[in-house]
């Protein structure tokens, strides 16, 4: 009987399932609230290589604040995990790719064919010298901003669209009794809402122009970003540093806050977490002035050279590029798939706006979601906000951030 049974499930799952074993270890930040997505894929993995032991292995913090560093600390301890959470861009190549730690998978993008399957654009960020090195998992937006439609019609305001609509709006709502309409949550959600600022103040190309060396941070149209930026900051709450993304987003559906930037994970934990419908429990809008520009970012999957268990790997690498994975993690996370081939009924009314947005706007990356510049200047950059919560001095924020582009040589 026992037998028997084996012989079915060996030929529902496919032979090649059953005979994998051993473990997978995934690294990534997605503990708690952030977990579902990708526990489905993990389910969805489980499924079809039983025998393999999968160790979700989180370290909690938003954008990786924490996992960055507990993986910099493995990966030069020779202890890599076997696969790990990194965003496409910059944040891999500049670190992992250059020291020559991960492993090429063109051939696995070839075998897959997925060289037709993605944007040409994404490729290129997860490329090196002609080589690719992650799989990309989602399609991330960061410049957004979220509201309860109920409330804005309580309070009668429009969510503005520009920053100097955002600063009227923000003093009609402190006349209204709302001491702090933005609310704003920990250091890299700050540096979050200094992206959207300048993308805003600055446009998309002089936005664009920053990471390619083309436009100085201390030049006077980018030191105008640091002086928006702290009229902004004069509309958030006085205890940022001590909250959560998750936290803040709280602020703003509990109506003690009318607004929130933060990237479109939070649209998966208003669905996910709280059981919210989109276009009710909460709205949104492009962050003010970004409207027609969609700055992305993108969660992928490597390889590092030396694991021990490269199958399982591949096999794992396999399914979060697939059809099925890619539509299983993404509605699910907040974000749209990766993959051009995504079947659109699966998602929810805020995730098929930003599908049509991807399709339509001009695309920038973003700095605090590794897309842009190396690791080396987005980390300093917490820095240069500090230099600037502590001082208020646009100038010398610049300054420290002119020096900083300089030192690592970015754009160059
Ligand atoms: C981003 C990541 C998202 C989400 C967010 C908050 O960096 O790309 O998937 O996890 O951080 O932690």
């Amino acid at each position: 009987m026992k037998k028997l049974f084996l012989t079915l499930a060996a030929l529902a799952l496919g032979t090649a399932g059953l005979a994998q074993s051993g473990k997978l270890e995934i690294f990534s930040w997605w503990a708690g609230d952030e977990g579902p997505a990708l526990q489905a894929l993990i389910d969805l993995y489980k499924k079809r290589y039983p025998n393999v032991e999968v160790i979700n292995a989180t370290v909690t913090g938003g954008s990786g604040v924490n996992a960055r560093a507990v993986l910099k600390t493995r990966m030069l301890g020779g202890d890599p995990p076997d696969s790990f959470q990194v965003h496409a861009g910059q944040e891999l190549i500049g670190t992992w790719v250059v020291a020559d730690r991960m492993e090429d998978l063109t051939p696995l993008f070839n075998q897959e064919g997925w060289m037709t399957k993605f944007p040409k654009g994404l490729i290129d960020l997860l490329s090196y010298k002609g080589k690719i090195y992650s799989v990309p998992v989602n399609i991330h937006r960061s410049n957004v901003m979220w509201y309860v439609p109920a409330k804005l019609r309580e309070w009668g305001v429009q969510p503005p669209k520009t920053w100097a609509e955002f600063l009227t709006v923000c003093q009609t709502l402190k006349s209204k009794g709302l001491e702090a309409p933005l609310a704003l949550g920990e250091n890299w959600t700050q540096q979050h809402l200094w992206e959207s600022v300048a993308l805003g103040v600055l446009g998309a190309a002089d936005y664009a122009n920053l990471w390619i060396g083309k436009l100085r941070f201390n030049d006077p149209k980018a030191v105008a970003v640091w002086n928006t930026f702290g009229r902004v900051l004069d509309c958030a709450n006085k205890d940022a540093s001590g909250l959560s993304w998750q936290q803040a987003i709280d602020r703003v559906l509990e109506g003690r806050a009318a607004f929130n930037i933060m990237g479109d994970w939070a649209a998966g934990y208003m669905t996910t977490t709280k059981g919210l419908k989109p276009g009710e429990g909460f709205g949104w809008a492009p962050a003010p002035g970004t409207a027609g520009v969609f700055m992305m970012l993108s969660d992928s999957f490597g390889l590092p050279k030396g694991v021990k268990n490269r199958t399982n790997v591949l096999n794992w690498l396999r399914l979060l590029g697939s059809k099925e994975g890619q539509d299983t993690f993404n509605p699910l996370k907040g974000s749209i798939a990766a993959r051009t081939d995504s079947d659109p009924s699966k998602y929810n009314a805020y995730l098929q706006s930003a599908m049509r947005d991807w399709k339509s706007n001009r695309i920038v990356g973003s700095l605090v979601h590794g897309a842009v510049a190396p690791e080396s200047f987005m980390s300093q950059f917490g820095t240069v906000m500090e230099i600037y919560l502590s001082s208020r001095n646009a100038q010398a924020a610049a300054n420290a951030a002119q020096a900083i582009a300089t030192q690592v040589r970015l754009g160059q």
